[in-house]
């Protein structure tokens, strides 16, 4: 039907587009309560499940927490909308082998979560040795489940922008080399060092990549004013490393799989003397994929990325439902915030239009 419009004729037909089986995503913050109502609807509208991350305050440690939270989620979903939470343990120096291997025969827990002490929000019960966690470590090797890896070291000493490269040298790859059983998943990588990584570690290695970590690099943070809403961690690094990232997610190989670590916060903790870390992208993830992938000529990689890789990794079927996105000539338009009864969560800006639109 053509649409009359100032410009002349145009045509409500798109200039492209794409069928993907459902995504999901394997690395997802969704806090709780008021928090956890607002942002829900923003992934689920879009992903069939999602790798929820258990650093809570108290954090998700044991199978009781972690049924618990699962529950809450399920009961903030909107009643049309179909979400299955995949949950998580967060690993601590007191975690219980056997619990955890309750959790994984019990078909709810996917994967257990290791925070170094001290790296990121809400790590302050994660592990200052890892040696204290072997047994449970031990087990996991023995039963399949993944550890997912916040792979930053926190020593003072290190500098910011180094520390996940250093981690992967003197924690990760001991760890595997001491372990190789393990599962590993390398969450949200931002160096070309850790995509190198994730592509030789064999089939027990992954490595998820973020929205924004393909988007923005440290320029976007600090150069021309301080942008409070792009910090996150794993820091972003420098251009080249982006670009690492990119080459990694659009590469075809079923190593890197998405995990966006949609990090809510209010904009209140955003704007502050000392910001909290994470960006929001649960809004406009899969817009911004389509878009970064159409710009690497890539954009036949992105249901591997999105939708296949993941599901290969956890050993879960693919989705069975399809998600369609649709290129117009129209920028899509994403509410700015999403209002939390805590306090407005501003969406990631990528800075540029963009023109793929998810469908209803
Ligand atoms: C996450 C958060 O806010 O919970 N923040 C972030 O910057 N990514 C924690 C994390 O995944 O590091
Ligand atoms: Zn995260």
């Amino acid at each position: 039907m053509p649409l009359e419009t100032g410009a002349g004729l145009r045509y409500l037909r798109p200039m492209q587009a794409i069928t993907l089986p459902r995504p999901d995503d394997w690395h997802l913050h969704l806090r709780d309560g008021a928090m956890l109502q607002a942002v829900l609807p923003e992934t689920a509208r879009h992903f069939a499940r999602a790798i929820i991350m258990p650093n809570l305050v108290p954090p998700v440690v044991t199978l009781a927490d972690a049924t618990a939270y699962r529950e809450r989620i399920l009961a903030a979903l909107p009643g049309e909308m179909g979400f299955d939470p995949l949950m998580t343990l967060y690993l601590t120096e007191g975690t219980d082998p056997a619990d955890v291997e309750r959790a994984a025969a019990s078909g709810l827990v996917k994967a257990v979560k290791l925070y170094p002490v001290g790296a990121t929000t809400n790590s302050h019960s994660g592990v200052r040795d890892l040696a204290k966690v072997m047994p449970v470590l031990e087990r996991m090797a023995a039963i399949g489940l993944p550890l997912c890896t916040h792979g930053e070291v926190t020593d003072p000493e290190v500098d910011i922008f180094d520390r996940e490269a250093v981690f992967i040298d003197t924690v990760l790859d001991p760890l595997r080399r001491r372990l190789p059983e393990l599962r590993v998943v390398m969450e949200h990588i931002t160096t070309e060092e850790g995509a190198a990584y994730a592509a030789e570690g064999g089939e027990n290695l992954a490595a998820t990549i973020t929205t924004h970590h393909l988007i923005i690099n440290r320029n976007h943070i600090l150069a021309g004013g301080i942008r409070p809403h792009y910090y996150c961690l794993p820091v972003a690094k420098r251009e080249k490393h982006r670009l690492a990232l990119r080459r990694a997610a659009t590469s075809g190989s079923p190593r890197y799989f998405l995990g966006t670590d949609s990090a809510p916060h209010v904009d209140a903790l955003k704007e502050h003397a000392c910001g909290c870390a994470g960006c929001f992208t649960a809004t406009n993830t899969l817009s911004l994929l389509a878009h970064v992938f159409e710009e690497e000529g890539a954009l036949d990689r992105l249901e591997g990325f999105a939708s296949r890789n993941g599901p290969a990794f956890y050993r879960l079927p693919v989705n069975a439902g399809e998600i369609r996105l649709e290129k117009r000539a129209e920028p899509c338009v994403w509410p700015a915030k999403i209002v939390s009864d805590t306090g407005p969560v501003t969406v990631f800006d990528p800075g540029f239009p963009v023109y793929w639109h998810v469908l209803p």
